[in-house]
């Protein structure tokens, strides 16, 4: 079964207030999840695997390390993923992109896929696929399927919020997705929003309603 880790780091505990709050713009929410992305990226890199070199200093000459070249892959899930990329480019500058674009039936709730382009490489690169938010999980579960299908092997999940029904029905589908989250909280409500969540996160990031 897949791990579900929540960074609680203080600085994202902090930040992820903020962009609860209702009274946060857009410009600031922006913001916010931007640095967010960035500090999960750097708890989601722990793991990454060095190799030794030499470095002359300008003293002598060093064993130092640098990372051993896996290739990685960022997947935001359009709209409100796109939120969180330029933060993770921010550390992992080399990193592919690839979009995976779902919307979410408001009726059914189903999602919806519309777009999906890829780097060609995918089977050789450990992925990150990223949201904002995890629900009910069908986006997320979806997103995953589409990768697998086109190949991908190794996949993480990353997300601000999630709701307890979401990640259970990504870990029953994906048992072999990690996922990686800042706040897991109370539930959805009948609509399927996260409460006390953030809202439409999409929405929040675009200005758009
Ligand atoms: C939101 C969110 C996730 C999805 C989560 O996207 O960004 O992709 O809902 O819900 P789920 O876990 O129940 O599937 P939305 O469908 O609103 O599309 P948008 O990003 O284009 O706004
Ligand atoms: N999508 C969002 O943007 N927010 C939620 O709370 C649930 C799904």
């Amino acid at each position: 079964m897949g791990k579900v880790y929540v960074f609680d780091h203080p600085l994202i505990q902090h930040k992820l207030t903020y962009i609860r709050d209702s009274k946060t713009g857009t410009k600031e929410f922006r913001e916010l999840v931007d640095e967010v992305a960035s500090l999960m990226a750097f708890e989601i890199t722990r793991d990454l695997p060095l190799t030794e070199v030499d470095v002359e200093t300008p003293v002598t000459t060093a064993k130092s390390k640098v990372l051993s070249g896996k290739k990685l892959g960022i997947i935001p899930i359009l709209r409100a993923g796109l939120g969180m990329v330029d933060g993770i480019l921010k550390l992992i500058p080399a990193a592919k992109v690839g979009h995976v674009g779902l919307y979410r039936d408001p009726e059914t709730l189903q999602p919806v896929e519309y777009y999906v382009k890829l780097p060609s490489d995918i089977e050789e690169r450990e992925l990150i696929v990223v949201d904002p938010m995890l629900a009910t999980g069908g986006s997320a579960v979806e997103a995953i399927n589409s990768l697998k299908k086109r190949g991908a092997k190794n996949i993480k999940f990353m997300c601000l919020i999630a709701a307890p029904e979401g990640v259970d029905v990504v870990k029953e589908a994906h048992p072999d997705v990690d996922i990686y989250i800042a706040a897991l909280d109370e539930k959805l409500n009948d609509h399927g929003y996260i409460v006390p969540g953030l809202g439409d996160a999409g929405d929040r990031l675009y200005g758009t309603k």
